[in-house]
């Protein structure tokens, strides 16, 4: 009796005295491995950074993330570190271990390093006066390459303080590709001072330009460089070209909306375009976009001669032939071509990556996927942030996006690549990108409110392995990042409140 007796107060003295565990904190996106200890490290103004070699810039970038100045070796340290790549495989991968007074962050190439640092970021909490990072062993590495997120700057037009806040953000959650869709028809936004009309007449908003300077583009493609995100160039052809129409007219269609792809000359002008966009952008790809086109070429005396000297029935043959000269140009260039799905029905050559938007056509998908493109996939349902977040939510109004608002528990429920993808197929799938069209969206206020949260889903869902994902865990692990986001000054969306503001009608 004695002994059931002290037994039950051991219990219990066990149940009330044990410190009751610190929840982790909330990574997103949520690593492939992680082990808590108890302890945790401290982080100090005497903390120092260290980092040899090529991980000196991480160091850098870190030590000022933290606000670390030390350089001398005080009681508590985080070491950066380049391993060979037989220790870890995946270039994006990275090892982070926290234990005693140490913090390591072990990877085989800087952008592993780059990657752990951001986890160190949010591993780091602050208790009362100190901060600290919970003891922790990571082995984390992403599941897709392609990681990205397009900004439509032909519509509205942002600039480069607008961008580098994105990008400060994409590389915070793992993110590597900014995509700029840099024409349109109410915009052309790229200075090529070959062509100086089409920023001259082309970037006109009420009679006043608007477009990134060839030096605005240089300091974007090296802000992002330093956080390991690649700029890729959008330059649409044939269609969506009106602002480019309205600057040149004599290369362009009779309605001003598309290349004229009979005249030669347009050839010229192409290249000459694209060798100024291929001399900007360091990035190794060429979007020219290719996308809806319709009848832009109906009735033209010049593109029914093509048609008869090339054998060409059809308008899609014509876009066929236009996208094969353009493709070669590109190619010419030392680049790879990027388009839309579009491009699979213009029987686009299988060195075109293609990137997936039509969401009701899963067949050209699957059909890109046989034919051997290496593929993108942004389905409009679940990737387009131009359309509303929850019901009665203002967004884009285009007859796309089924399934109701395209909600975080949307996106989290679904999975990239489909089901019938024989694993060499899902092989080609380079990875997802998400894109904010602008025709609805004119201000930086509301471009924040429809990209945040929503680009923290869709770092956890490029980054983390395929499997089932919990909405209810992601959610609570979304808030202490809203809270943060609205701390650097970022208008996340924290619920549909956040959205009178934009409803106007
Ligand atoms: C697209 O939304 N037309 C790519």
């Amino acid at each position: 009796m004695v002994q059931i007796v002290r037994g039950l107060l051991i219990l219990l003295a066990l149940c009330l005295g044990a410190p009751a565990a610190a929840a982790p904190p909330a990574l997103i996106p949520m690593p492939l491995a992680a082990v808590w200890h108890d302890g945790e490290v401290r982080i100090g103004a005497d903390t120092v950074v260290e980092g040899r070699g090529e991980a000196a810039s991480t160091a850098d970038y870190l030590a000022r993330e933290l606000g670390l100045k030390s350089k001398r070796g005080g009681p508590s340290r985080i070491q950066l570190s380049l391993v060979p790549t037989s220790k870890i495989a995946n270039p994006e991968g990275y090892y982070l271990r926290a234990t005693g007074n140490e913090v390591l962050i072990e990877a085989s190439d800087p952008r592993g390093l780059f990657y752990g640092a951001q986890t160190l970021r949010q591993l780091v909490t602050t208790k009362s006066a100190s901060r600290t990072v919970p003891n922790v062993e990571i082995n984390d590495s992403p599941r897709f390459r392609w990681r990205g997120l397009l900004i439509d700057l032909g519509r509205h037009f942002f600039g480069k303080q607008t961008l580098f806040k994105i990008i400060d953000e994409m590389a915070a959650y793992k993110l590597n590709v900014l995509k700029l869709h840099l024409t349109d028809y109410q915009g052309w936004r790229l200075e090529i001072p070959a062509y100086p009309k089409l920023t001259q007449v082309g970037s006109l908003v009420d009679g006043k330009p608007q477009y990134l300077t060839t030096a605005d583009v240089r300091e974007i493609v090296q802000y992002a460089a330093e956080r390991h995100i690649m700029v890729v160039p959008e330059i649409e052809m044939p269609g969506h070209a009106g602002a480019a129409a309205r600057s040149y007219p004599e290369f362009f269609n009779k309605t001003g909306d598309a290349f004229n792809p009979a005249y030669p000359k347009t050839y010229d002008f192409v290249r000459g375009v694209l060798a100024e966009v291929a001399r900007l952008f360091p990035a190794p790809y060429v979007d020219f976009a290719g996308d809806e086109v319709g009848d832009a070429w109906e009735g033209m005396a010049d593109v029914d001669r093509l048609k008869a000297e090339h054998g060409l029935k059809t308008s899609n043959d014509v876009q066929a032939y236009f996208g094969r000269r353009v493709v070669a140009i590109i190619e010419g260039l030392g680049k790879r071509p990027m388009a839309w799905d579009d491009q699979v029905d213009a029987h686009a050559p299988n060195s075109v990556v293609i990137q997936w938007w039509r969401r009701d056509k899963p067949e050209v998908l699957k059909t890109a996927a046989k034919e051997g493109h290496d593929l993108v996939i942004s389905p409009a349902d679940q990737l387009y942030f131009d359309y509303h977040q929850g019901p009665g939510e203002p967004g884009a109004p285009w007859e796309g996006n089924k399934g109701g608002p395209q909600s975080i528990g949307k996106m989290l429920a679904w999975e990239p690549i489909p089901g019938d993808f024989t694993p060499e197929e899902s092989s080609r799938v380079l990875g997802i990108e998400a894109c904010v069209w602008t025709e609805f969206i004119a201000t930086e206020r509301y471009l924040q409110f429809m990209t945040f949260p929503r680009l923290l889903a869709l770092s956890e869902i490029a980054w983390r392995p395929k499997g089932q994902r919990d909405e209810a865990e992601f959610t609570k692990r979304l808030e202490p990042h809203i809270e943060a986001l609205r701390a650097r000054g970022i208008n996340a969306r924290r619920g549909e409140w956040d959205a009178y503001e934009f409803i106007t009608n």
